[in-house]
């Protein structure tokens, strides 16, 4: 196909050879076919900050730092360089998440790099060669959904052993392979240790995933991994090969009333023969 305008720089610089046809385009992106060398790979071409939707929110941005401390301050500026700056660390987001799960073994396309705001990186395609459907698109098993189910609960562990929690995970962003699912669509990304939100996205997380998965095996509608992964995680019991159950005993043991209670006593106690020492001194 004619190449587009956003796609042109990395023709001339060699990166890529052919554009063959365009995936789609979504909220965030369009997502094209693209030819390099030998090889067919994905090229995600990011849209400009104003067309864009909801992913840029303050509550996904939280605890992400710039390793620069001039870039960071222009970007609190938000002077055109600062926006610059700002739209630069937005794209690297998902380059830099790539390459980090993939080093963590989570399954996520093999990301090449970003270059111009354009994210290359490998195309997933199914058994017969053609792109690899989208799991809302897909019909599964009970059985299949259970083993699928379990795939992504461990990616999801692994992701957080690695420090993310994607943020945005659905049917709508996890691929189907010949292997089993692959986890899309990560410029989002949150850094779990910094970010206040990282909890509850982790639990939306995985309950979107459960709910899914849950309409073609029901018994993992009654699982609690949310709750497993997350109180393993605090206690920094969280390890890439965790087993996980599905199970989590809320903790049972009611408060000890009557030792706080005890507590508050003797300081109250303590706080009344201070006042009868300074009286006591004032008279003298
Ligand atoms: N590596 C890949 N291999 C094959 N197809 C891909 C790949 N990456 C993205 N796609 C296709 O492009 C679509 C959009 O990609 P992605 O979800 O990353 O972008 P987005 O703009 O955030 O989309 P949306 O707004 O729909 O979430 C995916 O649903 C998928 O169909
Ligand atoms: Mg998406």
């Amino acid at each position: 196909m004619k190449i587009p305008k956003r796609l042109q720089p990395l023709v001339d610089d060699g990166l890529v050879d052919q554009v063959i046809s365009q995936l789609m385009s979504g909220k965030e992106a369009t997502v094209y076919m693209v030819q390099c060398g030998q090889e067919i790979r994905c090229a995600k071409v990011y849209k400009e900050a104003n067309q864009r939707s909801f992913k840029k929110a303050a509550q996904y941005q939280e605890g992400r730092k710039s390793r620069n401390s001039r870039r960071a301050r222009a970007m609190e500026k938000g002077s055109k360089y600062g926006r610059d700056q700002q739209e630069s660390a937005w794209q690297h987001a998902e380059v830099d998440a790539l390459f980090t799960l993939a080093d963590a073994n989570v399954r996520v396309p093999t990301p090449y790099g970003c270059f111009d705001g354009v994210l290359l990186m490998e195309l997933i395609t199914d058994a017969n060669g053609d792109v690899a459907p989208r799991l809302n698109d897909v019909e599964l098993s009970q059985a299949q959904a259970i083993r699928d189910h379990a795939t992504v609960m461990q990616d999801i562990v692994r992701m957080l052993c690695a420090g993310l929690v994607h943020g945005d995970l659905s049917e709508f962003n996890v691929l189907v392979d010949d292997q089993g699912p692959v986890i899309i669509d990560l410029p989002q990304a949150v850094n779990a240790a910094a970010n206040n939100n990282a909890k509850a996205m982790l639990q939306r997380d995985v309950n979107n995933m459960t709910q899914y998965y849950g309409q073609f095996a029901p018994v993992l509608l009654a699982s609690q991994y949310a709750e497993e992964i997350w109180s393993l995680y605090e206690k920094g019991k969280l390890v890439a090969d965790t087993q996980l159950t599905g199970h989590f005993d809320a903790p049972t043991h009611s408060a000890d009333v009557d030792s706080v209670l005890d507590e508050i006593r003797a300081a109250f106690d303590e706080e009344q023969e201070r006042l009868e020492r300074i009286r006591d001194a004032a008279e003298i």
